[in-house]
């Protein structure tokens, strides 16, 4: 692991974590990435070096630090496209940020098209040394942390931004993938009667995992950085984007127990031959096979998760009872191959959203790309929901929105409004074709921030928008230091050169 002050280099490597040998790009020379560790409030400086050789995938580079508040440093989010240019080959950039008032379980990855398919995504955890459920558990290390991850056999470019199919889940890592050889699978190591913290993090560029570990139940307790009040769950389902931090005690006989992580699709579901499956092993166990049954009862529903602190959610509780209501639908367009939200794809502007801005644009109209870019005044409450429009198109959709953590009134999974404790998270599954989230949030953070949904090939086919957030005060900020390096060759290159 390194800590909030490091150098990050990212290089390509041949790796085979469930067999099959291909050229990836790495965070730290390993997959997933090196861990980043921190505790709450503070500094981190992460100098990202960019030594991509390999010209099979993208040399250029830009990382985002997925659920971190950004708060008075938005131009350190790592969002190409919209907060930055892209750090170039033997290039490097500081990001240098304050996880002021956030603790939990968070990841990194590259936000420049649908890189971090090709590997470069890794967990970043905050601990919090008031953390209230401390007395709850006794380990909470890198042990603890699991991450989910599908894994591909092309590098993400061979689809010419079409989606790819990938080949294994890997948990921890390591995976198998069908008619593949019986490579190691993840173990996590246990001693019996030890209350373990788990950090479950789906790092996914696609599917939305079944998470659960046979004979075990899980007590959530935080969801994406946020407290709940605590919820025992059999298995738990986990989108693309989202994490999970669940109490689980080692509390049954001595043995091994597998780990499960079912992806929905595009991954080749089921468990036959060790895939989509690591090991729990007791200390004592043989170093064996498990032979436990899958049963889950109690499946997490989202809409079941409640916030442990200052649950109420902002603004009047009924639908509609916020200074802005916004209603933004995704569909697809057929002609131009692309998903569309209120009509609009989401193609990445030459010059950055923040550069934009800076440059003096202020209003929606003046900002690309066009009918992708809302503007949202400072202080006020907005609801947003986000419809599907009846067709089937990929979903469900997890929507990521940057810069904030929102309440989820209404979640993918119910039709129920909740103003009283919804969960809030950084990240929400809208559901099937015709599905809906409603979510508020409070514009307490000037920023451009993405909206996107979280399955990155559908991020690069134009689901996405940017909610510009009090452009004034953007405009107005202290340039930091790194405020020439957002995009260095921005004075002597043209705009379609950037
Ligand atoms: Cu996890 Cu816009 O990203």
């Amino acid at each position: 692991a390194i800590g909030p002050v490091a150098d990050l280099v990212i290089a390509n490597k041949r790796i085979s974590p469930d067999g099959f040998e291909r050229s990836a790009v790495l965070a730290g020379g390993t997959f997933p990435g090196v861990v980043i560790k921190g505790r709450k409030g503070d500094r981190f400086r992460l100098n990202v070096i960019d030594s991509l050789t390999d010209n099979t995938m993208l040399r250029s580079t830009s990382i985002h630090w997925h659920g971190i508040h950004q708060q008075g440093s938005s131009w350190a989010d790592g969002s190409a496209s919209v907060t930055q240019c892209p750090i170039a080959a033997n290039d490097s950039f500081v990001y240098d940020f304050k996880a002021t008032a956030q603790a939990g379980t968070y990841w990194y990855h590259s936000h420049l098209s649908t890189q971090y398919c090709d590997g470069l995504r890794g967990a970043f955890i905050v601990y919090d040394p008031n953390d209230p459920y401390k007395l709850l558990y006794d380990v909470d290390d890198e042990s603890t942390i699991i991450t989910l991850a599908d894994w591909y056999h092309e590098v993400a470019l061979s689809g010419g931004g079409l989606p790819l199919t990938a080949a294994s889940t890997l948990i921890n890592g390591k995976g198998r993938y069908i008619d593949g050889p019986a490579t190691p699978l993840a173990v996590v190591n246990v001693k019996r009667f030890k209350r373990y913290r788990f950090r479950i993090i789906a790092m996914s560029c696609d599917p939305a995992f079944t998470f659960a570990i046979d004979k075990h139940q899980l007590l959530v307790i935080e969801a994406d950085g946020e407290y709940t009040t605590p919820l025992l769950v059999d298995s738990l389902q986990i989108f693309a984007g989202q994490r999970y931090s669940v109490i689980m005690l080692a509390g049954e006989p001595v043995g091994n127990y597998w780990i499960r992580s079912d992806p929905d699709f595009r991954a080749h579901p089921g468990f036959d031959n060790g895939r989509n499956l690591a090991i729990l092993r007791y200390a004592g166990a043989p170093v064996a096979d498990p032979t436990t049954q899958y049963v889950t009862k109690k499946p997490l529903k989202e809409s079941s998760l409640h916030a442990l602190f200052n649950p109420v959610a902002p603004g009047k509780p009924w639908k509609g009872g916020a200074d802005v209501v916004l209603n933004i639908a995704h569909g697809f367009d057929f002609n131009s191959f692309h998903y569309t939200m209120n009509g609009a794809p989401f193609i990445p502007p030459t010059v950055p959203v923040m550069l934009q801005i800076l440059s003096g644009a202020r209003s929606a109209q003046d900002l690309l790309p066009p009918g992708s870019v809302y503007t949202l005044p400072p202080n006020k409450v907005i609801e947003l929901s986000l419809p599907g429009t009846g067709v089937e198109l990929g979903g469900p959709h997890p929507f990521h929105l940057h810069g904030h953590t929102f309440s989820v009134v209404r979640s993918g999974d119910s039709t129920k409004y909740n103003y009283l404790n919804p969960v809030r998270r950084d990240t929400v599954n809208t559901g099937l074709a015709d599905g809906n989230a409603t979510i508020r949030f409070v514009t307490d953070n000037a920023g451009p921030w993405f909206l996107h949904c979280h399955i990155d090939w559908h991020l690069e086919l134009g689901l996405a928008v940017v909610f510009a957030e009090d452009t004034r005060r953007i405009a107005q900020a202290d340039p930091p230091a790194a405020w020439d390096r957002l995009c260095p060759k921005y004075d002597s290159l043209t705009p379609d050169q950037l």
